[in-house]
């Protein structure tokens, strides 16, 4: 749901991105990519203790800590990705975390991404133009500390020609 909603979103505000993913369906599964690496839907990942004491770089975590690993933060690291702050569908180098790492990946990684495939294909079969239907500033995100993503994305489309026929 988050994907979707937060995904829509980002189209509709980057309107040159919004184009570009229309003139070429086939950037559909970068642009989930790029979604899910630039608002990921779960902020953080599960909790983590250290079972010892462990040091990345000048942080020491001391044995017993919680460990919260913020995924939005590490997929905006700029020392990973070129122009970190920018949603660019035709980044194509750098992979994400917002599915997690190691042995917790997510399980789920495959039939999310299928989803996100089908919805935004759907999406741009079914309306010829799509706009937001209030200022993005009068937009709610749920307040979690787990989940970004929005109340509610009101929209106005307009079907595409061929289904207003049917
Ligand atoms: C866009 C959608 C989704 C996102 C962003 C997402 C994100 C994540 C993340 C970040 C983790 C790792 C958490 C950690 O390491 O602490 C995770 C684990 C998991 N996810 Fe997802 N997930 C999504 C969809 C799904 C779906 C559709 C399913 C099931 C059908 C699912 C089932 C699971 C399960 C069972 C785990 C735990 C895996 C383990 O601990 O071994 N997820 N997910």
């Amino acid at each position: 749901m988050n994907l979707l909603g937060t995904g829509l979103f980002l189209l509709l505000t980057h309107p040159e991105q919004w184009a570009a993913l229309r003139a070429d369906r086939s950037l559909v599964p970068a642009a989930v990519e790029e979604m899910l690496r630039y608002e990921a839907p779960l902020r953080t990942a599960f909790p983590r203790y250290a079972r010892e004491g462990v040091q990345i770089g000048d942080v020491t975590i001391p044995v017993g800590a919680v460990v919260m690993i913020a995924l939005q933060s590490a997929n905006h690291d700029e020392r990973r990705y070129v122009s970190n702050d920018d949603f660019d569908l035709a980044r194509t180098s750098a992979t994400h975390l917002a599915f997690g790492h190691g042995i917790h990946f997510c399980v789920g990684a495959p039939l999310a991404r299928l989803e996100g495939r089908i919805a935004f294909n759907a999406l741009l079969d079914r309306y010829e133009s799509i706009s937001l239907a209030v200022p993005p500033e009068d937009l709610r995100w749920r307040f979690s500390t787990l989940i970004r993503g929005l109340e509610s994305l009101p929209v106005i489309g307009t079907e595409a020609v061929s289904r207003q026929r049917q």
